[in-house]
């Protein structure tokens, strides 16, 4: 019997997250291999999260806290804001679907930065609306101008990154006050921070101090990267009371789990471990640099934990030929840039790993 499939759907093209190691020791009988293609935090969780985590499990048996009081509580007294601003969030993935779930209808547009993080175009079409792709300006950065230029009568949402996955750039505060002022205020402006922890220019924009403007502008943050918890699923959406509330009718009831908001809470009171992220990603960028800058290879600046290279030649390629060196980086491709490979800073052994595969790789050896 044929499936009765709405159109919107058939267009959807699965999510391909970064090949797990698991996988690559499975298919190419290899021990001991790397990933660097996912953004995840090298150090692993939060230690005062695992405690807490362990803590939890005697609870197991008990539903979560639907709303997740504790956590909501911490973060909103953090951030500044009320506890009726924050959702939780199976994954900040989890808030934009339900961002797209509760407000887009079939036949709505949302304007989307190209390339960018493959979710927003994922839940729209899931949504049965429209996106409208805007390609990054020539520094690879979003181009919030021509973004204005592509709203319509039946734009509803805009998908802002910031940092940008996958090329790490940012925009400012100027730039982005500009952007609002520019949009009719019916639009929803969707802030996506999942990496703002790593941020070095004071100038970049953060969508928590748009929460009092004239329109609704959500900030999405999560715990799955610098705090190291990728694996427990938990980020949230920040964002006026009048849009939170439609949140909650479309989430499920217990989509933070028990143990997710417990190391959540946890991990946000781990400040040791989260300035050792940051300094890890930063000194593995320099290190990553100059190698790079030696071996005579092009690469884009970042505010990020993550970076592209230009490999000038096929990247799905340089993707196989990595792997076989029990190195996974992310083949560009699919985002389309068909030359360049992501990788994000790993350990430094895991840094000198990837450049003695990569030299080894581009030598043809
Ligand atoms: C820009 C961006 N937003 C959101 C996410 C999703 O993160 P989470 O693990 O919180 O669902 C990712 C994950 O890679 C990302 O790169």
């Amino acid at each position: 019997m044929k499936l009765s499939v709405p159109e919107y759907i058939e267009s959807i093209d699965p999510y391909k997250p970064g090949k797990p190691l698991e996988e690559l020791e499975r298919e190419y009988g290899i021990r001991d291999s790397i990933k660097l293609a996912s953004n995840e935090n090298p150090l692993g969780p939060s230690p005062k999260a695992v405690e807490a985590i362990r803590a939890g499990m005697e609870s197991l048996h008990r539903y979560p806290d639907g709303q997740g009081y504790g956590l909501v509580a911490k973060l909103a007294e953090k951030l500044g804001v009320a506890s009726e601003n924050v959702v939780l969030g199976n994954g900040s993935d989890d808030i934009i679907a339900m961002l797209t779930r509760a407000m887009l209808q079939p036949g709505d547009e949302a304007i989307l930065p190209q390339p960018s993080f493959l979710m927003y175009e994922i839940t729209v079409r899931s949504a049965g609306a429209v996106p409208v792709f805007v390609p990054l300006d020539d520094s690879l950065a979003i181009d919030l101008d021509e973004m204005l230029r592509r709203v319509t009568s039946r734009t509803r949402m805009a998908f802002l990154c910031n940092p940008n996955n996958p090329t790490g750039t940012v925009f400012s505060k100027k730039q982005f006050r500009a952007f609002l002022a520019g949009l009719p205020p019916e639009v929803i402006v969707v802030v996506d921070e999942a990496y703002i922890e790593f941020v070095r220019d004071r100038d970049c924009a953060r969508g928590i101090n748009y929460l009092d403007a004239d329109r609704a502008v959500v900030t999405l943050r999560t715990f799955s990267k610098a705090y190291g918890l990728a694996g427990l699923r938990i980020g949230y959406g920040v964002m006026r009371e009048t849009l939170s509330k439609y949140l909650h009718r479309v989430r499920l009831p217990f989509n933070a789990s028990s143990l997710a908001q417990a190391g959540a809470i946890a991990a946000l009171d781990d400040e040791v471990f989260l300035q050792k992220t940051l300094h890890l990603v930063q000194e593995g960028l320099k290190y990553l640099f100059k190698s790079l800058d030696r071996l005579g290879i092009r690469y884009f600046p970042t505010q990020s934990n993550f970076f592209l290279i230009d490999v000038a030649r096929n990247a799905d390629d340089v993707f196989e030929l990595m792997l076989r060196e029990g190195v996974i980086v992310r083949s560009m491709t699919s985002y389309g840039y068909p030359n360049y490979i992501r990788i994000n800073v790993g350990l430094p052994g895991e840094n000198e790993r990837f450049i003695r595969a990569f030299e080894k790789v581009l030598a043809g050896k």
